[in-house]
């Protein structure tokens, strides 16, 4: 018998819920019952636009209603620890917008909120749950030496020069020990005055709003957080419109994180490990149009450009052309793995599925935190020191 939908209720009826209340709308086994705005005209006006049966006036009326089993918190970042804390309270699970929160502190207790009240809790970052991440996340195992190899981990030029067979037969490349992740996000001046995004009190700057994306990129790549930071911002009317930083982890890789407000359209993310390089020119999200691809350039400078499996299907002419699929549609993807994580009966788990999520979003804001400050104090910081 099929379960039931998953009712979904939506906090804010700004720019983010044009496109996320359809993804939320066209997933199976997801409805939305509701969208809450701080005024009753504006709910009214997006319920109608996005044909969702209730609008209701105010958040908190929102949470209070029997036909919500989940809300999408669409609000400033400076909105969202207060509202998953009451919507946790109200027994309702939690899709969170990005930054997850302003502070490393305060996305903890995000957490623990839902853990307590058994629900889920889940931040948007929809690029985690592409299909072509979960390729980085294989190809990055091929990142720790074989343990043959580990042993002669002193000899590096030897390891460099030797031909090493790909640990996994099925990945046709060895990415070899994590030397560099480099990441940059960035929007050219998009914003109108009034945005959030230029709001100091609403939790805007560049650093929270894109460096979001670069950090949670250096830190899905290593695994880890670094041991040092350094973090330089240009600052317009008190706030952060291009951050540039530099970090160390304690195995001796390396990373750099741009982004900025003011800067060219970029999305791009580089892995470079010893003996191969993964190279991404739109990880946050495909380019509108075209299949997400990748590459890998290997040391000997051969390239392997890869296309995710649901990216291309052979065409059904039999010309031999390959055809934009069934492609793979993050949100949606995103937002099928929360819903399926409220319907399953999780007390049998030693090891929750969303625990590498949570760890990956508190990692994240860390990561930001000791950025802020080192831009505050204009002086490299020592992440050790913080935890
Ligand atoms: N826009 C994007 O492409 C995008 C992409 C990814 C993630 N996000 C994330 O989604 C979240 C929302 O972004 P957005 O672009 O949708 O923002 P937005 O257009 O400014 O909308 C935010 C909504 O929050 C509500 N709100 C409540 N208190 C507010 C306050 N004091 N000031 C302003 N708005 C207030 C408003 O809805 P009511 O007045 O109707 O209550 C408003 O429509 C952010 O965390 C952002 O980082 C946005």
């Amino acid at each position: 018998m099929a379960s039931s939908p998953v009712r979904f209720g939506v906090l804010g009826t700004g720019r983010i819920t044009r496109r996320l209340v359809a993804d939320l709308q066209s997933t199976p086994g997801v409805e939305v019952s509701a969208i809450a705005s701080r005024t009753a005209e504006r709910a009214r006006w997006a319920a109608d636009s996005h044909g969702i049966p209730a609008a209701v006036s105010g958040y908190d009326a929102l949470l209070a209603r029997d036909d919500v089993d989940a809300v999408y918190i669409a609000l400033p970042p400076s909105l969202h620890h207060q509202w998953t804390l009451a919507a946790c309270r109200a027994g309702k699970h939690v899709l969170c917008e990005k930054p997850v929160a302003l502070t490393a502190a305060e996305v903890v207790e995000m957490i623990a909120a839902a853990d307590r009240a058994n629900v889920r809790f889940l931040d948007a970052t929809a690029w985690l749950h592409h299909e072509r991440t979960a390729q980085f996340r294989q190809w990055l195992s091929t990142a720790t030496p074989p343990p043959d190899v580990a042993t002669a981990a002193a000899k590096q030029d030897e390891l460099f020069l030797d031909e090493q067979p790909p640990a996994d037969p099925a990945i046709p490349f060895r990415v070899g020990p994590l030397r560099h992740v480099s990441a940059a996000v960035s929007f050219p001046n998009p914003f109108q005055s009034g945005d959030h995004r230029l709001a100091a009190d609403l939790g805007g700057g560049v650093l929270l709003d894109l460096g979001w994306y670069a950090a949670g990129m250096i830190r899905f790549a290593h695994g880890g957080l670094p041991e040092q930071v350094y973090a330089t911002a240009v600052m317009r009317d008190g706030i952060d419109v291009r951050v540039s930083a530099t970090m160390r982890f304690p195995d001796a890789a390396t990373a750099t994180l741009s982004c900025g407000f003011d800067t060219t359209t970029r999305k791009w993310c580089e892995i470079a490990g010893q003996d191969a390089s993964i190279v991404c020119d739109d990880f946050t999200r495909p380019w509108a149009d075209k299949p997400a691809r990748s590459w890998v350039h290997e040391a000997s400078g051969k390239v392997h450009t890869f296309v995710p499996p649901s990216e291309t299907q052979t065409d059904s002419t039999g010309a031999g052309q390959s055809q934009p699929g069934t492609r793979c549609h993050q949100e949606r993807e995103m937002i099928a793995r929360l819903a399926d994580w409220i319907r399953i009966d999780t007390a049998a788990e030693s090891v929750t599925p969303w625990q590498e999520f949570h760890d990956q979003a508190v990692q994240t804001q860390m990561l930001l935190d000791a950025l802020a400050a080192s831009i505050d104090a204009a002086t490299p910081i020592d992440l050790a020191e913080r935890v």
